[in-house]
């Protein structure tokens, strides 16, 4: 256990931003000694294989279609290690915090900083992925439900984090994206770009931004490391609960609930009408849905970027739209996300 803060000169100013702005700031995980490749190697074989994503990937960030799910096999921590170095794989330990008491520890510790920084009141609905992948890794333009921040501890990369100001990404998009359906809105176009905040980040750097805030990740160079967690406030929780009782609401009784505010009774009231909705079954809204990639590939040491594939089984389960949900398949953090909103 660390016996330093973690987080590194955060000033009141940062601090201040940290939830209204795309937000970059120092943390010490990198000087830890749990991300060199032999520890990788041991957390990996300790993983659990149910809880361990395997993605491989394009090159062109407008064809997220070519994000695929994939199957470590019986390999060893150390030969994926290897084989991510040198191929194009995309390693998601999911739940690190439940299947690994050290990782538990620091997330907390890392929280437990966050709490006292920021004020915000206690940040429930902690998770944490740890995220290993190819020097040349990409991870699609999306959105994600909670609030997430990607603490980066080995290699390079490149974010592009679209503020929400700039209106690219619409409240219909956004409550769909909340409900698991897809919605073309949110398609990447390379036009987006000239609206993002572009950041390279290196070891020792975390980023993070306005809850549902697009963005996408270009790896730049070595094998990276990062622990991407998410959380939720009141604030948070609230935020999207509002967007679920516009959506729900105006389905049900037609026209108004255009308001995104979350501060007030009005929205109070909209949360609470729709937590209860959710209890009653004449009134309830679908519940949300996750999206399960096919498997297409194994991991192969000995096949090009170490991605064989294979013959895929039957068509996944298809949203409520007929399309693939955006939030649920692009997250950085989980690639099976259906958002709790209590
Ligand atoms: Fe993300």
């Amino acid at each position: 256990m660390p016996t330093q803060k973690l987080l590194k000169v955060w000033t009141d100013k940062q601090i201040a931003q940290m939830h209204n702005a795309i937000f970059v700031a120092e943390h010490r995980l990198a000087e830890l000694d749990w991300f060199s490749d032999e520890e990788l190697a041991r957390t990996l074989d300790a993983h659990p294989r149910q809880d361990l994503g395997v993605n491989t990937m394009g090159t062109d960030p407008a064809r997220r279609q070519d994000w695929q799910e994939g199957n470590a096999g019986d390999l060893d921590g150390r030969t994926l290690l290897e084989v991510t170095k040198h191929g194009r794989l995309w390693l998601n330990l999911r739940r690190v915090i439940d299947h690994h008491p050290q990782y538990r520890r620091i997330v907390n510790q890392l929280y437990g900083e966050l709490e006292l920084a920021c004020g915000c009141g206690p940040i429930s609905g902690r998770s944490a992925n740890l995220l290993i992948s190819a020097p040349e890794a990409i991870v699609y333009y999306h959105v994600d439900c909670p609030a997430n921040m990607l603490w980066h501890i080995r290699g390079t990369k490149r974010v592009w984090a679209y503020p929400l100001e700039s209106g690219i990404l619409s409240a219909a998009t956004i409550e769909a994206v909340l409900c698991g359906e897809k919605s073309e809105e949110i398609e990447y176009r390379p036009e987006l770009d000239q609206y993002a905040v572009v950041v390279d980040l290196e070891p020792g750097q975390m980023i993070t931004w306005p809850q549902h805030t697009p963005h996408r990740v270009v790896n730049t160079g070595g094998l990276n490391v990062s622990l991407s967690t998410e959380h939720m406030t009141r604030r948070t929780l609230r935020k999207n609960n509002v967007y679920l009782a516009n959506r729900h609401f105006r389905r049900m009784l037609g026209g108004g609930f255009a308001s995104t505010q979350i501060d007030g009774l009005v929205p109070a009231v909209k949360e609470l009408a729709i937590r209860v909705a959710r209890r009653l079954p004449l009134v309830a809204p679908v519940p949300p849905r996750g999206f399960k990639y096919p498997v297409t590939f194994q991991v192969d040491p000995d096949a090009p970027h170490g991605v064989r594939r294979i013959e895929a089984p039957a068509a996944t389960p298809p949203s409520a739209s007929g399309t693939m949900p955006i939030a649920v398949a692009m997250s950085d953090a989980h690639d099976f996300n259906v958002p709790t909103m209590g």
